[in-house]
């Protein structure tokens, strides 16, 4: 029969009922130092301290939604990406650090030096539009969710950061940006296929932002189909993708008329990005 925990009572005891229930250490010392503002040295040098009972509350709290499988960004309520802070919440993905990938690559195309307009399509928290403007402070951004609960947490991340020049806006795709062309689209889209055996990994995370039909490309096409219509001359699309997705989405994009069609890789040696150029 199972035993119940009990809150730890000093540091030490914190560390090893999280241990005891199943965390990994560096998780248990995150959450331990989380709620007590410490870090992962004070930790180590203070483990006879007592907690207050507020704190081994928390912390056995917090330790219990872990062991369950919640991840820790949404814990903590953050998750760093590109060098930036970002609050995330459960209406949120996780920003991952294989869409690194795709900012990166925006960054190859975007000037420094000159105005350019970018727009990124399924935003949730508004990462990819966040580092991007971040990097780029003559670019106008337009991030687009059809998630108003996303982009509300976009927004607030916007202005915790202090990039104003970021916009938002409210629909589908490119529906919202009628009439409106930009040098480069950017954009990760669900792309799991509904079905798909890792689904169950990643419950916590909203499941409008993972799945896209039953071969995962249903909003790859759209966005593909779409694009053409609002984008300069020369200018870029480009899209984050599953590993096994890069030539489906080079089809696409050549069938679609663009040209220059590449593939990029992640940190992790997978094709992860695909992308073209509008002929216009
Ligand atoms: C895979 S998440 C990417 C979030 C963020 N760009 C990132 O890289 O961390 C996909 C996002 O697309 C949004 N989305 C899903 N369907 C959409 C649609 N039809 N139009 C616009 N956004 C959509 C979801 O709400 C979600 O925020």
């Amino acid at each position: 029969m199972a035993t119940a925990l009990r809150a730890p009572s000093t540091v030490a005891q914190a560390l090893q009922h999280a241990l005891t229930a199943g965390l990994e250490r560096l998780d248990a010392q995150r959450i331990v130092g989380g709620v007590l503002g410490r870090s992962r040295t004070w930790l180590l040098a203070h483990d006879t301290d007592a907690l207050s009972e507020a704190d081994a509350q928390r912390i056995a709290a917090l330790v219990a939604r872990r062991a369950a499988g919640e991840p820790l960004a949404y814990l903590h309520g953050d998750q760093e990406f590109f060098g930036l802070n970002l609050r995330v919440t459960p209406d949120v993905l996780i920003p991952r650090p294989d869409t690194e990938t795709l900012v990166n690559w925006a960054l190859d195309l975007l000037p420094s030096d000159r105005p350019c307009r970018v727009a990124d399509l399924g935003t949730g928290s508004g990462a990819i539009a966040l580092a991007i403007a971040s990097q780029r402070p003559l670019a106008d951004v337009t991030a687009v969710d059809v998630s108003d609960t996303a982009l509300a947490v976009a927004h607030s991340n916007a202005q915790a950061l202090g990039l104003a020049q970021v916009r938002f806006a409210a629909g589908s795709w490119l529906a919202p940006l009628t009439g409106q062309r930009f040098d480069l689209i950017v954009s990760n889209p669900p792309y799991i296929a509904e079905g798909d055996p890792h689904l169950p990994a990643l419950r916590f995370e909203p499941i409008t932002a993972l799945t896209a039909g039953r071969d995962g490309l249903s909003d790859l096409r759209q966005i593909v189909a779409q694009a053409g219509g609002h984008i300069h001359g020369n200018g870029h699309l480009l899209l984050e993708h599953g590993y096994d997705q890069a030539e489906a989405v080079a089809q696409l994009l050549r069938d679609a008329g663009f040209t220059d069609v590449s593939t990029r890789f992640d940190f992790g040696g997978q094709p992860r990005c695909t992308g073209g150029r509008w002929r216009g």
